[in-house]
C-alpha cells in the first residue's frame, strides 16, 4: 500500500489571475510534474488538472468563452445565439471539449470532467495542494 501526503504549493500571486483569466503552472511534486491551470470566475478560484478528459489534451490551457446558448421562440425556432454571461467555459485546444471552469464539467456530457486541484488564496498569494 502507498501512502501520499497533500503538499501546498505557492504558485503565484493572486493579481497573476485575473477575473475571468487564468494562471497555468507546472508544480514538481516529487515524484510527478503536474500541471495545474487556476481560473478566477466572479472572484473564487477554481483549479484543474491540466489533462482533458477526452484524450490527455491541455484543457485549462484553451480558449475562455462564455457558454453559447440559442435564444428560440414560442414554436422552438432560432432567434440566433448569445454569449451567456452567467458562465465561462475553458475550451480544450485538441478537439473542443468545453468545461464549466466553477464545476470542471463538460455542460453536456458531464461524465467528462477535469480533476479538481484545492486552490486557496493567503496573504495575496495562491496556493494550490497536491
Ligand atoms: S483531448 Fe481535449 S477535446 Fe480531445
Amino acid at each position: 500500500m502507498t501512502t501520499t501526503t497533500a503538499r501546498s504549493f505557492d504558485v503565484g500571486a493572486s493579481t497573476d489571475v485575473p477575473e475571468r483569466g487564468r494562471l497555468v503552472v507546472a508544480i514538481d511534486a516529487g515524484a510527478r510534474t503536474v500541471t495545474v491551470g487556476v481560473f478566477r470566475f466572479r472572484g473564487r478560484l477554481f483549479a484543474y488538472e491540466n489533462v482533458c478528459a477526452h484524450q490527455g489534451g491541455p484543457a485549462c490551457q484553451g480558449r475562455i468563452v462564455s457558454r453559447v446558448r440559442e435564444r428560440l421562440d414560442a414554436e422552438q425556432g432560432s432567434l440566433g445565439t448569445v454569449f451567456d454571461e452567467d458562465t465561462m467555459h475553458i475550451v480544450c485546444p485538441w478537439h473542443g471539449f468545453e468545461y464549466d471552469v466553477t464545476t470542471g464539467r463538460h455542460p453536456g456530457r458531464p461524465d467528462y470532467a477535469l480533476r479538481p486541484v484545492a486552490v486557496a488564496e493567503e496573504g495575496g498569494r495562491v496556493r494550490v495542494t497536491l
